[in-house]
């Protein structure tokens, strides 16, 4: 019978040997964020990145919005499988973060595809739905502060184009939201975001458990 194969260190290691192609840029951006506190914790895992550049160019993106910029290890993935003229648009609630990941941007020769917002990220979305308008990006990845996911994925969800992406991370949010005693906001935030889009006739889904649980969202 088909099952979930357990991931375990030994295997993650397999997993890394046969597939992963982390460069010198996205090691280093890497490694100098692991030096942060939290840092490693906060940034995406390497395979994760992997699978969103995959994945911008499975969607064919030209436009990508960012929510959760951090140093921008996942910000550069997806710019560098951008094609040229292509953009991200990363928010933050802090420039603090990204200003240690834009000299390996620029290393990538990719600075120019990548915009900045910096603010609380519930106003940036809805700025970009006053001025951009409706369906303007390809794909969404949102990686921001837990408790406000609901938030992101209602207000990014106009600005995504039929047929496009909306990637959700920490979906499982290291097991909790199957953990009935965990009700911290964080978790619950996410379980009711969880729950939304399992409900969402707007849209296809799968919950990839991968990495900390990844949830793509093709809006129909
Ligand atoms: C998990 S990290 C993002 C990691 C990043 N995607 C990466 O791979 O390196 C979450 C980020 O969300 C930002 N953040 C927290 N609250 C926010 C808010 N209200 N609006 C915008 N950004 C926020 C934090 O400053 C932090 O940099």
């Amino acid at each position: 019978m088909a099952h979930q194969t357990e991931m375990t260190p030994a295997l993650l290691d397999y997993v890394r040997g046969a597939s992963l192609r982390e460069d010198d840029v996205l090691s280093e951006l890497r490694e100098e964020t692991s030096g942060l506190p939290g840092g490693e914790s906060l940034q995406v895992m390497a395979e994760e990145g992997q699978l969103l550049a995959l994945l911008v160019r499975l969607v064919g993106a030209r436009s990508v919005l960012e929510i959760g910029t951090f140093t921008g290890y996942s910000t550069l993935c997806m710019a560098r499988a951008l094609p040229p003229g292509g953009k991200v648009t990363t928010c933050d609630i802090t420039d603090r973060w990204a200003e240690i990941g834009a000299p390996h941007w620029k290393r990538a020769g990719v600075e120019d595809r990548i915009e900045l917002r910096v603010g609380d990220a519930a106003e940036t979305l809805s700025d970009l739905a006053g001025k951009q308008g409706p369906g303007v990006f390809d794909m969404v990845f949102i990686d921001a502060d837990k408790k406000n996911y609901p938030v992101y994925y209602e207000r990014s969800f106009p600005l995504v184009r039929t047929g496009g992406l909306i990637v959700v991370d920490n979906t499982l949010f290291s097991g909790r939201v199957a953990d009935g005693d965990a009700r911290d906001p964080d978790t619950e935030a996410i379980r009711e975001l969880n729950e939304a889009l399992h409900r969402d006739e707007r849209v296809d889904l799968s919950l990839v458990p991968m990495a900390d649980g990844i949830t793509l969202v093709r809006k129909r």
